[in-house]
């Protein structure tokens, strides 16, 4: 009764939706477990490109049974626009398929309203949050008065519910904010229609991972976002609403940690994040743009949910180190090692430089990544392009010093590399799946 859980161990972005993608392939059960449509996996699959935001990316394999835990907050429009959207590609999804929590908390456009009207009244200091209402929806939960799934078992009696949310959400606005609300009435009669058509999907999503547990089935849970992105350890406060870390996975699915076998720490081959917050390795000009890219791919480093630039910079195995603490990776897979191709030299950032010590470890929070200087090793570049490696002896042997060089820190093995976008360009090492 395996449980096998994926963990984006930096800002959000690591790649997870490829690896989670690999791990499906021989999953029976997969599940979303926190956050909301401010995550957007990218599928690269038989020249199709699929943008996902709820939807666990495990979809694709038919024979998968999805869940939506309890810890999401879910936009039902973007729900109902997935379904149909994967519906129309021909992908079969349907309440047999396809599961959310009773338990999850449901995101309105008020709570979108009221993101996008507190990121304005911060001035100069915005969390550049997505503005998808996440921190909003995760606040009503957090003062008992939030809208969870199970209501809408009542379609009549949760639209009215709905209808006052928004009231008192617009009072707030135009009180607070000086902003227009949604209108309540809309509001109430669009998510009437959404429960009618999604009270077929509700179910208790813990009763079931425990049932498919016991039945022995393989369960993965695919986190959203990153470790260093989490509400209580990550970049407070530039950090998203949720729990994005292992223990949050287990609060999502509502089973326990003795079913776990995998913990895997997705982690890209340098770093990025989009939105504020501090970044001890970031680029800037030309040497960022090197990673980023220009746009013009769809893997450049540019947001699957906003379209943001993301913001780049060098490897950071401290901050790696630190995830791996928080999770206890049993591996890491590695992401984007392309793109580092052609570079002579590569920079890891080994330790900070605080208060005049060099530190290899976090032990003092993480604000004090505020004053942190980098201070980093070069490692050796390569010049051949790794796409068509699929095996560890195909890259070339300073990609695999690199490496290495990652795991002797953490460590942790790393057990996948991502070498391009393709679903099959991939390099497992010992992969029990
Ligand atoms: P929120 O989750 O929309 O409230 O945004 C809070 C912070 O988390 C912002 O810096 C966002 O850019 C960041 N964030 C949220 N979701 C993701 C994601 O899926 N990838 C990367 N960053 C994210």
């Amino acid at each position: 009764m395996p449980l096998d859980v994926v963990i984006g161990a930096q800002w959000g972005d690591e790649g997870k939706g490829r690896i989670v993608d690999r791990l499906a392939a021989s999953a029976d059960v997969v599940a979303r477990v926190a956050g909301g449509d401010n995550a957007g996996h990218t599928i690269h699959a038989g020249g199709r490109v699929l943008r996902l935001h709820l939807i666990p990316s495990g979809i694709l394999h038919p024979h998968t049974l999805c869940l939506l835990g309890a810890c999401m907050v879910v936009s039902l429009e973007t729900l109902v626009e997935e379904i149909r959207a994967l519906q129309a590609q021909g992908i079969e999804i349907g309440p047999a398929r396809l599961k959310l929590s009773h338990a999850a908390h449901l995101l309105t456009p008020a709570h979108r309203a009221l993101d996008a009207a507190q990121e304005g009244a911060r001035g100069g200091g915005e969390i550049g949050t997505t503005r998808r209402g996440i921190g909003p929806a995760y606040a009503d939960k957090a003062a008992r008065r939030g809208l969870r799934a199970e209501s809408m078992s009542d379609p009549q009696a949760f639209a009215r519910q709905v209808e006052d949310h928004t009231r008192q959400a617009g009072e707030w606005l135009s009180a607070v904010y000086h902003t227009q609300a949604p209108d309540p009435g809309q509001a109430g009669a669009a998510f009437g229609e959404y429960a009618e058509f999604l009270r077929p999907y509700l179910a208790d999503v813990g009763a079931l991972t425990g049932r498919s547990l016991a039945e022995g089935k393989t369960v993965l849970a695919e986190g959203a976002q990153g470790t260093l992105l989490d509400l209580d350890h990550g970049t407070y406060p530039f950090v998203t609403a949720s729990t994005p870390t292992l223990a949050g996975a287990l609060a999502g699915l509502g089973v326990g940690a003795t079913h776990l076998r995998r913990v895997v720490g997705v982690a890209k081959s340098f770093q990025t994040r989009v939105g504020a917050g501090p970044f001890p390795t970031e680029l800037f000009g030309q040497e960022a743009q090197r990673l980023r890219g220009t746009g013009t791919q769809a893997w450049d480093e540019f947001g699957t949910t906003t379209g943001r630039p993301r913001r780049c910079g060098w490897l950071d195995l401290v901050l790696l180190r630190y995830a791996d603490r928080i999770n206890g990776f049993t591996e890491l897979a590695l992401t984007k090692l392309d793109v580092l191709a052609g570079l002579e030299m590569i920079p890891v950032c080994a330790a900070y430089e605080l208060d005049g010590r060099l530190q290899t470890t976090i032990d003092e929070g993480l604000t004090a990544l505020d004053a942190a200087q980098p201070v980093y090793e070069a490692q050796a570049g390569w010049d051949p392009s790794v796409r068509e490696a699929r095996h560890w002896d195909d890259l070339p042997r300073a990609a695999r010093e690199y490496i290495e060089r990652i795991e002797n820190t953490t460590g942790t093995p790393v057990a996948l590399i991502s070498v391009g976008a393709e679903r099959q360009a991939l390099v497992e090492r010992g992969v029990a799946a």
